[in-house]
């Protein structure tokens, strides 16, 4: 059913991300709107810990229907619209922040379009927590001094792919790659091909900050090989460059310890 434009809207929609996973990493903002809010829309992403914390009635899982299927962005953006409308105070609840690949800006315009007062929270993205927590900083004044974050979600070979592995290739900066576990072949191959050195470090960290958490490195060469032999699924991400080898250096001291745990199931698969 489409949504009336011209019904004011009583409630708020909160755009809240959830940083990578580890409930002690929620922003204390994004606590206090878990704790308040009437109604929390969220999918898999912000992981096992913090969704055990949230309420069991108002409360929906709108990650998967009942097939298996994912639920349609546009029926997220509705139901939104229709909860602010009921006057609710709703929360969106994203893994990571919601405006780095999680599809807020589009929920945004959407909440804007159909007179929805929202907020936007944000929050602590995988895509810098996940390196970190296995003591990878993205940036580094001896290895790299940008940092590009891509969607490894498109196929490379394809020639209307919206990302360019040789322009990433040439800044010499660090690549972070989300949701790229299953191409990883296809753009490690493409960067090899625009000139980047096989032995620059690669590591992949699944999990990060979940019961479970895997680091998989290697070079951009050896990392698919890697990828497999610790069997890492999604969701994790890819970090390409020297910052991914220092490591090594770190590791014997780094306390962040997840409990493995046997989740290791395919409940999210955004890759
Ligand atoms: C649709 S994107 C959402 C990114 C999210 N908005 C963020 O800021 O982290 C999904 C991808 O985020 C990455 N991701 C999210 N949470 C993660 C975690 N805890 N550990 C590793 N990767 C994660 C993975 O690359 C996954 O495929």
């Amino acid at each position: 059913m489409a949504t009336d434009d011209t019904q004011p809207a009583d409630g708020t929609v909160y755009l809240v991300g959830s940083g990578p996973g580890d409930p002690e990493l929620l922003t204390l903002k994004a606590k206090r709107l878990l704790e308040d809010a009437d109604i929390v829309l969220h999918d898999k992403l912000p992981g096992p810990k913090i969704i055990d914390m949230l309420p069991d009635d108002g409360c929906i899982d709108v990650g998967k229907r009942a097939h298996g299927d994912r639920t349609p962005q546009w029926e997220i953006n509705e139901r939104l619209v229709e909860l602010a409308r009921e006057g609710k105070s709703v929360v969106r609840l994203k893994g990571g922040d919601s405006f780095v690949f999680g599809r807020g800006g589009e929920e945004a315009t959407y909440l804007a379009e159909h007179g929805v007062p929202f907020e936007v929270v944000p929050a602590v993205t995988s895509a810098v927590a996940a390196p970190a927590v296995a003591g990878i900083p993205v940036t580094h004044r001896d290895h790299a001094s940008s940092v590009s974050f891509v969607t490894g979600h498109e196929d490379p070979t394809k020639p209307e792919s919206a990302v360019d592995w040789g322009a990433l290739a040439a800044t010499g900066g660090t690549i972070v790659v989300l949701m790229g576990v299953t191409r990883l072949p296809l753009y490690t191959e493409a960067l090899r091909e625009a000139g980047m050195d096989p032995d620059t470090p690669v590591a992949l960290v699944e999990r990060a900050t979940w019961p479970g958490q895997q680091v998989a490195t290697g070079t951009l060469e050896t990392i698919v090989e890697a990828r497999d032999e610790v069997d890492i699924s999604p969701p994790a991400v890819t970090v390409i460059g020297g910052v991914a080898g220092t490591r090594e250096s770190v590791v014997e001291f780094l306390r962040n310890d997840y409990t493995p745990s046997d989740q290791h199931s395919d409940e999210n698969t955004d890759d």
